[in-house]
């Protein structure tokens, strides 16, 4: 018997997992200052739960999960997102009773029964963030924007391309899917096989179809957006406006359709143009009726998850030459007073996070200066004779070779900005 991995399943080794913690450790950083705590389901939970949230009629749920027989003849399911088992746990531990507020994020294998290529997986990682209480469209443009940090903090936002949309709500989406049948309907034979079968199902589908003569009809189609109700339409005006106010980018897509039924209203997708095929590097939105339908009160919600192998794909493109991270800042020392001085000054700043590093001996500040930029830090402070008479730190900013004198406070401040 052959010896290896399951088609689909993949070995992280040593040499990739330092760029694997960097993104995972940064994603910890920036969720944590938004206020998101970490949370862990399990891998399996019941079909149902799969079943129920995603919807029976979905890629997902017809065609992708890896379903089994438990020996009591339950039927469970690895999980092929996260967001079902997280509000089946948000329920069963009635969160909603602890604080109006939940905000959590996870981390973990996910497993869908797909055609394995680059970039798409059986086995493959997310990372996800659910926010649970608020309906205002507040609640979804903080969502965002948080995401789009996390982007920005990891360096692969300039690949990305945030498209935004609203799916509407139980009042206006199935008059729009009425609209959408009316126009698809005349044109029934020119769809093809699955599309016609869309027809009767889900029409809104039917702009997720590759196929050329699809996607021309499609084309024409009534917008989402220009089919509203006046609620709706007034929360996605909000949600846009306080992206606007930010300065986070977005682009809008009507034709987003999610290949999962819970959603309502905001809906987001972040694609790349680096992947070939596999195109979404994250997708979330807003799903205010999920955690009613699965047996909880009702409690709006929005949240979004990422592909890690596809975000890793594109920071290997824009870091190719391997990714080690070496230091956040460097400690320069002129004689050995400042030595023992720098010595304590990075134990006090690595308390607080940041990654410190200097040098044990005396060499000159020439010496010490070229190790810093050869480690690519962004700042190295210096300490010197005169600093420590006056009780200041000299930093340097090694991008734009500038210097500044600073407090041991303000160091402090700058380290743990340093972490995000
Ligand atoms: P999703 O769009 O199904 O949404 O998946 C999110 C991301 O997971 C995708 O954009 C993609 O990057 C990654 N992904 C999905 N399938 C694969 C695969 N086979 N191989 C590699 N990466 C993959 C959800 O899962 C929702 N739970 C998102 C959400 C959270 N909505 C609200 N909260």
């Amino acid at each position: 018997m052959e010896t290896r991995a399951i088609r689909g399943f993949n070995d992280i080794l040593p040499d990739q997992v330092k760029r694997w913690q960097h993104i995972e450790e940064r994603a910890r950083t920036i969720f944590e200052i938004h206020g998101y705590s970490e949370i862990r389901t399990p891998v399996v939970e019941f079909t149902d739960i799969f079943a129920r949230s995603i919807g029976t009629t979905t890629d997902i749920v017809e065609k992708e999960m890896y379903t089994f027989t438990d020996r009591d003849g339950s039927s469970i399911t690895l999980r092929p997102e996260g967001t079902a088992g997280v509000v089946r746990s948000f329920i069963e531990h009635n969160m909603y009773a602890k604080s109006p507020i939940s905000k959590l994020y996870y981390m973990g294998m996910m497993f869908r029964h797909e055609r394995p290529q680059k970039g798409r997986y059986r086995g493959f990682y997310q990372i996800g963030a659910e926010l649970f209480g608020p309906k205002e469209p507040l609640a979804d443009a903080e969502i965002i924007i948080m995401l789009w940090r996390y982007f920005e903090a990891i360096g692969i936002s300039p690949f990305l391309r945030p498209e935004i949309s609203s799916l509407g709500d139980e009042n206006c989406r199935p008059l729009f899917k009425r609209e959408l049948v009316k126009f698809f309907k005349p044109k029934r034979n020119e769809l093809c096989e699955d599309c016609q079968k869309r027809l009767e199902q889900n029409p809104l589908r039917i702009f997720d179809c590759k196929k050329e003569r699809c996607k021309e009809i499609a084309e024409k189609a009534p917008s989402i957006l220009d089919n509203l109700c006046d609620e709706c339409k007034e929360h996605f005006d909000l949600v846009k406006e306080s992206l606007e106010k930010i300065g986070t980018p977005f682009v809008l897509n009507p034709r987003i359709v999610r290949g999962l039924d819970y959603y309502t209203r905001t809906v987001f997708e972040v694609t790349t143009e680096e992947l070939g095929a596999q195109n979404a590097v994250g997708a979330g939105g807003r799903y205010d009726a999920l955690v009613e339908e699965l047996g909880g009160p009702p409690t709006p919600a929005v949240g979004f998850a990422l592909g890690m192998e596809r975000m890793l794909l594109l920071h290997e493109k824009m870091f190719p030459d391997g990714f080690k991270k070496e230091a956040d800042a460097f400690i320069a020392h002129i004689g050995s007073e400042a030595r023992n001085r720098a010595f304590l000054l990075a134990y006090e700043l690595r308390k607080n996070g940041a990654f410190i590093d200097l040098d044990y001996e005396d060499k000159s500040l020439k010496s010490q200066l070229k190790r810093a930029d050869k480690l690519g830090v962004k700042y190295t402070i210096i300490i010197g004779e005169e600093e420590l008479r006056r009780g200041v730190l000299k930093v340097r900013d090694m991008r734009k070779s500038l210097e500044e004198e600073m407090s041991l406070e303000d160091v402090k401040k700058l380290a743990i900005k340093l972490k995000i």
